[in-house]
């Protein structure tokens, strides 16, 4: 028993541990419940008296040793792992990364403060919507080439011989928004409807299937085509600069009457005529209108009382004209050479 005692001696004396686990498994090799060490003190009863107090220390010895050969290689290992006495703590941190916002939001957030200056508070509605909210309401007629699947996605349709009301589709317009804030509030309704909308088109570098919409709607009584005019002047001068002018071309939407296209003018070339404005000196940046009467009825406003003015425009195509990005793709792409450009923004 004393030379098998010696050599474990020698055994725990060269060992090194790689690695946390060469450790513990030592540990439970030789004190572990069924390990050596408890086995030598199992045996150890056997022994004849007068080696008992040798054999006895030896045991103790062995123990002692092992348990300080723990506490060694663990402090060593300890070391390796984090090296903290050769690291210079007076050397400045890494950067922080900081994100930036995406120029949609950007732009779409510029345009909605804007737009809170002026009294507008901010609706919101299903992107999934009914054939009511998005064409009915709006006094589309059953034969109007929006409602065809090559303009529209359609979710749920209808025999296209059947009434189209029931129809579920994904909106092609945050018009949606604005019936259902007229379904529900009495005038003066002062509101924007920012959103994602969806259209049924190739992708290239001027059409997305997918695009966001900033809508608004004021309806009260005695709203008229100058409070329009006045606002979107407001609008224009604040978004893109002091010296901007509007014009306003006769144009056609269901839902309004009168209805109008509005440009602005171009802020590249003031007007001269560039290859951004098409060499015209204007940039076509929204639709507007009075709202029609038949769709302050089939909400339930009474429009011998009540008029109002409506306007709908593109986030994208705003955000291509103030930072000139000619290609609509970029904003789905999440290239960051791209991104990481309007990190300095505001908004
Ligand atoms: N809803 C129209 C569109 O999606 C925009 C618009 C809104 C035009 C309000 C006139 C009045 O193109």
């Amino acid at each position: 028993m004393k030379n098998k005692i010696d050599s474990l001696i020698k055994e725990v004396e060269v060992f090194v541990a790689k690695s946390s686990d060469d450790i513990e498994k030592f540990r439970i090799n030789f004190l572990g419940k069924r390990g050596i060490i408890p086995l030598l003190f199992q045996d150890f009863k056997n022994i004849s008296v007068d080696s008992r107090k040798e054999i006895g220390q030896k045991i103790n010895a062995l123990k002692s040793l092992i348990e300080e050969k723990i506490s060694q290689e663990k402090k060593k290992l300890f070391q390796t792992e984090s090296t903290i006495d050769d690291k210079d703590l007076s050397l400045p941190g890494d950067d922080l990364k900081l994100g930036s916002r995406h120029p949609i939001s950007l732009v779409r957030n510029e345009i909605i403060e804007i737009f809170k200056r002026l009294g507008f508070v901010i609706s919101e509605g299903p992107e999934i919507e009914n054939d009511d909210h998005v064409f009915s309401k709006l006094n589309f007629s059953p034969e109007h080439p929006a409602r065809d699947m090559q303009d529209t996605f359609f979710v749920e349709r209808q025999s296209a011989f059947s009434s189209h009301t029931d129809d579920i589709l994904l909106r092609t317009h945050t018009s949606s928004v604005q019936v259902r804030v007229m379904e529900n509030q009495k005038p003066p309704i002062r509101t924007i409807s920012p959103g994602r909308v969806f259209r049924n088109e190739a992708i290239s570098a001027r059409a997305h299937c997918i695009f966001h919409q900033i809508e608004g709607l004021y309806i009260d009584s005695n709203v008229s085509f100058a409070d329009l005019k006045q606002t979107l002047l407001y609008f224009s001068k604040e978004m893109f600069g002091e010296e901007t002018k509007i014009r306003l071309r006769p144009s056609f939407f269901p839902f309004t009457e009168p209805s109008a296209e509005m440009d602005v003018s171009c802020k590249i070339c003031n007007g001269k005529g560039c290859n951004v404005c098409k060499y015209t000196g204007w940039l076509e940046v929204l639709g507007c209108g009075m709202v029609d009467p038949n769709v302050l009825e089939n909400c339930n406003i009474d429009s011998s009382a009540y008029t109002g003015f409506a306007f709908g425009m593109g986030v994208e195509r705003i955000a291509m004209l103030k930072y000139q990005i000619n290609d609509l793709r970029m904003y789905f792409e999440n290239d960051v050479r791209f991104l990481e450009q309007f990190t300095n923004s505001l908004f």
